[in-house]
C-alpha cells in the first residue's frame, strides 16, 4: 500500500504542450505572475549549505551521511545521519532497525522530532523520503533526482524508519505477532536514537501513511502510556488514508458511490455497472452507508458480517478496472498508460523494472553511501514481518487511536480522493465508528474548507516558453484543496488531486498539514502564509465550503 505514478505532472506537461501551441498561434508570450519572483528553489538549496553540523559529534559521527556523495544527486543534501540501531540494551544485539535522520534548519523545530513509517505491512519509509516528503525526490518518470522545496524538514527534524523487523534494510529474525509487538521493538529502537543524538525532552510527532495507520496509533498509544517524557513525550500525530477499521467497511462498503463520482476514470459497461449497483444495494451497502455516514451518526456500527461475495465487491470493480485501463493504478485512479519507470520498482499497481534499470536502494554504491546493510533491498518486503503473516491486533480505531486523541488533542487524519486501495469514505465512516472524547464520531458535517497558501510554485512561471527546470520540478497546487474538519482533538481533511501518498502528489497540502499538526497555523482554513515564504500574497476571497465530493449521505 503504497506506490504510484505522477498523473499530475503528466497533466501539466500536456497543458505545456497545449499552451505552446495555441500561444505561438497567436504570437503571444504568456506570462504568469509569480507570486514572491525569487526562486524559491535556490533558496531552498543555499538553506542547506549548513555551516555548522548540529548534530556531528563523537558518538554520530559514525552515522553522518556525506550530502554530495549520494549516487546520482548532483546537489548537497546537506546535514544527515543513517545507519542500523539497536532495538534492545545491547548496542550489538542482531535485531535492528535502520533510520535515515535529517536534521532541521528552522529555528523552530529545536526540542521536535517526527519520525515518518511508510506502511504494508513491510514497506520501506525510504519511499517515503525519495518520493513523499524527503530533501531530496527521485519520482516515477523522472530524469534525475531533485531538491525538494516542500521537504518536511523544512518544517521539523524527521527521521525515517525502517520497521517492523523484516522490512528493508531492517535485521534480525521476524517475531513480532501483534502491533503491541511493533511497539515494544519499536520503542527499544526509539530510546536508543534519542540517546545517541542526546534528543532527551524532544517532542515526538508521528506520521505515517496506509498501513502505518496500524503502526502509528499503537507505536503512539504505547509511548503515552509509558509516561516518560524524556523519550516519548508525542505531542502529535497525523496518518495518510489510513488503514483503522474493519477492511470491508474502508473499501467494498462504499466502492460503488467511488466508482459513480470518478465515472470518467472508471467508464464501465452498462452490465458490470448494473451488476455492481445491484450488490451495493442488496448487499446492504446503501442502507447502511446512509445510516451511518451521518453527523453525529445514530449510533455505534454493528460489526460486518458480510457474504464472500458481497466483500468481493471491490475486488470485482479493481479487476474490472485494468480492462478499462491497463495501467489502473489503485493508488491514484487518474493514472493511465504507460507505465512510468520507477527507481523503487512500483509505478503504481504493477511491478516493472525497465530493462537496463536498477532498483536505487538495491545498488551496492547507494547502500554504501548511506551507511547500509550491503544486500538484497526490497520496497515491500516479500517475506512475512508478522509471524505466519497475521497480525493479530484490533483495528486501531478501536481503542488505540482514540487513546492518542484523547491524549494529546492533536490527531490529523488525510485522504486522497483520487485513491482507492482504501477510499475517502470508508474512512469518514470510520471515523463515525470511533469513540473519542467521550463521543462517537463527528457530531458536524466537514464542510470547511481546507486551504493551502498561494507560493511561488504553484504554476510555471511562463507557459509555451523556456522555463527554470529546477521550478518545473516541484510545482504544486495551492488553493482551496478540499474539506477539513476539527472536533474533540481529530482533524479531518480531504485532499481532491491526491492519490494514496499524500505528500507525493499534493507536497504543497501535505506541508501545510505538517504546519498545522507542529501548531504553526491555527487551523486548516487558515490563509497565513507558509512560514517558509511569509510575503507570498494570499486570498482575500470568502474561501466556500470546500471542494469535492460530499462528505455525507
Ligand atoms: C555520547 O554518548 C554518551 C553515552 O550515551 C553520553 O554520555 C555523552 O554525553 C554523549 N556525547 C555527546 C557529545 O553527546
Ligand atoms: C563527499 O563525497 C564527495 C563526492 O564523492 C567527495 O568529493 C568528498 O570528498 C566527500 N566528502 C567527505 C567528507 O568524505
Ligand atoms: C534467527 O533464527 C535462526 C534459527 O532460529 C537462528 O539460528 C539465528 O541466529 C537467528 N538470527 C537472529 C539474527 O536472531
Ligand atoms: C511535552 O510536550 C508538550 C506539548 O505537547 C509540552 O507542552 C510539554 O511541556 C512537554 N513536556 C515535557 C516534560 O517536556
Ligand atoms: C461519498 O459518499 C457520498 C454519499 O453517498 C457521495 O455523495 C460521495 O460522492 C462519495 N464520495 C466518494 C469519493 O466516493
Ligand atoms: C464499530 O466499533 C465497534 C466497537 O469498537 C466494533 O465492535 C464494531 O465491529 C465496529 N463496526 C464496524 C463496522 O467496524
Ligand atoms: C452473519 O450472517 C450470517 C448470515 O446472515 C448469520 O448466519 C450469522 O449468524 C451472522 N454472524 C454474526 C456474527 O452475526
Ligand atoms: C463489460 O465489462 C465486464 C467487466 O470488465 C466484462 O466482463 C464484460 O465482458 C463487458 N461486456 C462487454 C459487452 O464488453
Ligand atoms: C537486488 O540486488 C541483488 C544483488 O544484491 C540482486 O540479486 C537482485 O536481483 C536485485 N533485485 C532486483 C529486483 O533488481
Ligand atoms: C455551505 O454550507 C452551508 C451549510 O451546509 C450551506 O448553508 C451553504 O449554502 C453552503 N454554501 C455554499 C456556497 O454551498
Amino acid at each position: 500500500m503504497h506506490w504510484s505514478t505522477l498523473a499530475s505532472g503528466l497533466l501539466s506537461v500536456a497543458a505545456l504542450v497545449e499552451g505552446r501551441r495555441s500561444l505561438q498561434h497567436v504570437g503571444r508570450k504568456a506570462s504568469i505572475p509569480t507570486p514572491a519572483g525569487d526562486n524559491y528553489v535556490s533558496q531552498y538549496l543555499a538553506s542547506r549549505q549548513t555551516v555548522e553540523h548540529k548534530f556531528l559529534n563523537d558518538n554520530t559521527t559514525k552515522y553522518a551521511v556525506n550530502g554530495t556523495g549520494i549516487p546520482d544527486v548532483d546537489f548537497d543534501v546537506g546535514e544527515s545521519y543513517a545507519g542500523l540501531l539497536s532495538i534492545t540494551d545491547d548496542p550489538d544485539a542482531a535485531e535492528k532497525l535502520y533510520f535515515w535522520f535529517f536534521p532541521s534548519e528552522n529555528e523552530k523545530a529545536d526540542k521536535e522530532i517526527l519520525l515518518w513509517l511508510n506502511g504494508g505491512p513491510g514497506c520501506s519509509s525510504l519511499e517515503g523520503l525519495i518520493q513523499e516528503n524527503g530533501p531530496f525526490l527521485w519520482q516515477y518518470g523522472t530524469f534525475k533526482p531533485v531538491p525538494n522545496p516542500w521537504s518536511w524538514h523544512r518544517l521539523t527534524n524527521i527521521v525515517y524508519i525502517e520497521q517492523p523487523i523484516g522490512t528493508g534494510f531492517s535485521q534480525g529474525n521476524v517475531t513480532a505477532t501483534n502491533e503491541e509487538d511493533v511497539a515494544k521493538q519499536f520503542m527499544g529502537f526509539w530510546k536508543n536514537f534519542i540517546d545517541l543524538f542526546s534528543m532527551q525532552g524532544y517532542k515526538v510527532y508521528i506520521a505515517g501513511e496506509s498501513y502505518a495507520g496500524m503502526y502509528c496509533p499503537y507505536i503512539g498509544s504505547a509511548m503515552l502510556d509509558a509516561e516518560d517524557t524524556t523519550y516519548f513525550n508525542v505531542s502529535g500525530l497525523m496518518i495518510y488514508d489510513p488503514v483503522l477499521m474493519d477492511g470491508n467497511v474502508q473499501t467494498s462498503y462504499v466502492t460503488v458511490p467511488f466508482v459513480d463520482y470518478h465515472t470518467n476514470l472508471l467508464p464501465f459497461n452498462d452490465s458490470f455497472s448494473a451488476q455492481i449497483h445491484e450488490k451495493h444495494q442488496s448487499c446492504g451497502f446503501e442502507d447502511f452507508t446512509a445510516t451511518y455516514l451521518q453527523y453525529p451518526p445514530p449510533g455505534p456500527q454493528p460489526p460486518s458480517n458480510v457474504s464472500d461475495e458481497c466483500a468481493n465487491l471491490w475486488y470485482d470493480v479493481y479487476g474490472a478496472a485494468f480492462s478499462v485501463n491497463p495501467c489502473f493504478d489503485v493508488y491514484q485512479v487518474a493514472t493511465t498508460c504507460p507505465l512510468l519507470w520507477d527507481i523503487l520498482g512500483f509505478p503504481g499497481s504493477l511491478f516493472y523494472v525497465p530493462e537496463g534499470a536498477d532498483i536505487y536502494f538495491n545498488r551496492t554504491d547507494v547502500q554504501k553511501a548511506i551507511n547500509a546493510p550491503v544486500g538484497t533491498w526490497e520496497e515491500c518486503a516479500s517475506n512475512n514481518v508478522f509471524v505466519d503473516g497475521q497480525d493479530t491486533s484490533d483495528p486501531s480505531g478501536y481503542k488505540v487511536l482514540p487513546n492518542v486523541i484523547d491524549k494529546t488533542q492533536n490527531v490529523i487524519i488525510g485522504h486522497g480522493i483520487l485513491d482507492m486501495i482504501l477510499l475517502a469514505n470508508g474512512t469518514l465512516l470510520s471515523i463515525q465508528n470511533m469513540t473519542f472524547g467521550g463521543k462517537l464520531g463527528f457530531e458536524k458535517t466537514p464542510i470547511e474548507p481546507f486551504y493551502v497558501p498561494y507560493h511561488s510554485l504553484s504554476t510555471a512561471d511562463t507557459i509555451g516558453e523556456e522555463s527554470d527546470p529546477q521550478r518545473l520540478a516541484t510545482m504544486a497546487a495551492a488553493g482551496v484543496m478540499g474539506v477539513a474538519h476539527t472536533e474533540r482533538g481529530l482533524t479531518y481533511v480531504s485532499v481532491d488531486i491526491s492519490g494514496h501518498m499524500v505528500p507525493q502528489y499534493a507536497p504543497s497540502a501535505a506541508f501545510r498539514q505538517l504546519e498545522f499538526l507542529l501548531g504553526r497555523v491555527s487551523s486548516l482554513s487558515d490563509t497565513t502564509p507558509f512560514e517558509t515564504e511569509p510575503e507570498a500574497p494570499q486570498s482575500t476571497e470568502p474561501l466556500g465550503n470546500g471542494t469535492g465530493p460530499a462528505t455525507f449521505y
